[in-house]
């Protein structure tokens, strides 16, 4: 199956679902949308026209994606299905079922999720080789990555399809080889976030802080050097006398951080409330909403 001009079908019209078929159609593919929800399906176009003319893109290629309503119209051509319905298990697995029910038999199958095992999701598949995950970045149409993840029944040859129309999109696929959890992208950065929480927890610095420590040091070089590089730069032997000395006193709690949980039970939820680690005016929210695009837009031809 070829994986230029394939017929694609997205589920999903949301923040994920829109950007995703916003690449797939600027990349010269057919792509259908599908939602339930009738307004979200009948606004998508318009959502990615104006995606295309903020960066400039060709808008023409909105004229490229088809929205319908029908789910078994909407898959029943399709040589490829992505999945980006909102983030539950039983939802998704119902979904799969039903696709399944209209689509050919080597239609490959793949689930945006952001940490729903893809294993989990497919299980109940007839065929269960064809089906995989995709975990895209959002915006999907300035973040490079999309993680391919494999499971135990998933074919190479559907991994190798799936690798090679990401590729040849424009993105930059990354096979995931194994379903863990978190896959590779979200395992790192929350590893991260837990050792952020953790120092702000325990007074070593304010929130602002951390934020401005990661922001002003390694942070600047991580587009360019990633970790292992830089544990090769700096030497293994370097970084294994670091790691003898830091490792034991990082935090390594299984679960998440009782300060975290405080958070969220005395309401404050981030920007959606106005306060969650640091208070938010609806002025700062805008100011980093449009600091983030920005800078993606800046190292988009990177
Ligand atoms: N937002 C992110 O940054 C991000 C990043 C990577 C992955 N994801 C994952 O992508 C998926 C979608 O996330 P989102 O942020 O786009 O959510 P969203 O809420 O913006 O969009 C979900 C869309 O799915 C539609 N929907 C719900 N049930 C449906 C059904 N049965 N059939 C068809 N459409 C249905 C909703 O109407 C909505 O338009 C989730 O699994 C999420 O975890 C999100």
């Amino acid at each position: 199956m070829p994986s230029s001009n394939a017929k694609i079908t997205v589920v999903g019209a949301g923040l994920m679902g829109h950007g995703i078929a916003q690449v797939f159609a600027l990349a010269g593919h057919g792509v259908t949308i599908t939602d339930t929800v009738a307004q979200n399906l009948e606004t998508t176009k318009a959502r990615i026209a104006a995606n295309l003319r903020d960066l400039g893109d060709d808008e023409g290629a909105a004229e490229r994606v088809k929205p319908l309503a029908d789910l078994a119209a909407a898959v029943r051509e399709a040589d490829y299905v992505v999945e980006a319905v909102s983030e539950n298990l039983p939802l998704k697995q119902k979904l799969f079922a039903e696709i399944e029910r209209h689509v050919r038999p080597d239609t490959i199958l793949a689930s945006n999720t952001s940490v729903i095992p893809i294993t989990s999701i497919m299980q109940g598949l007839n065929k269960r080789e064809r089906a995989l995950g995709t975990h895209w970045w959002n915006p999907p149409f300035l973040v490079p990555l999309v993680e391919v993840i494999e499971t135990q029944w998933t074919s190479p040859q559907a991994v190798a399809w799936t690798m090679q129309l990401h590729e040849a999109a424009g993105k930059q696929p990354a096979h995931v080889k194994k379903d863990v959890p978190g896959f590779i992208g979200n395992r790192l950065q929350h590893a991260l976030w837990r050792e952020a929480i953790s120092l702000v927890e325990h007074g070593i610095c304010d929130a602002e802080t951390v934020d401005a420590v990661v922001k002003a040091s390694f942070g600047r070089r991580l587009a360019v050097l990633g970790p292992i590089e830089n544990a090769d730069q700096v030497g293994t032997d370097l970084t294994l006398a670091i790691h003898e000395t830091v490792l034991p006193a990082i935090d390594s709690r299984p679960g998440p951080s009782p300060y975290l949980q405080k958070l969220v039970g005395d309401g404050k939820l981030g920007f959606k409330s106005g306060e969650g680690f640091r208070k938010w005016t609806p002025e700062q929210q805008t100011v980093l909403r449009a600091r983030v695009l920005q800078h993606l837009k800046g190292t988009r031809n990177q």
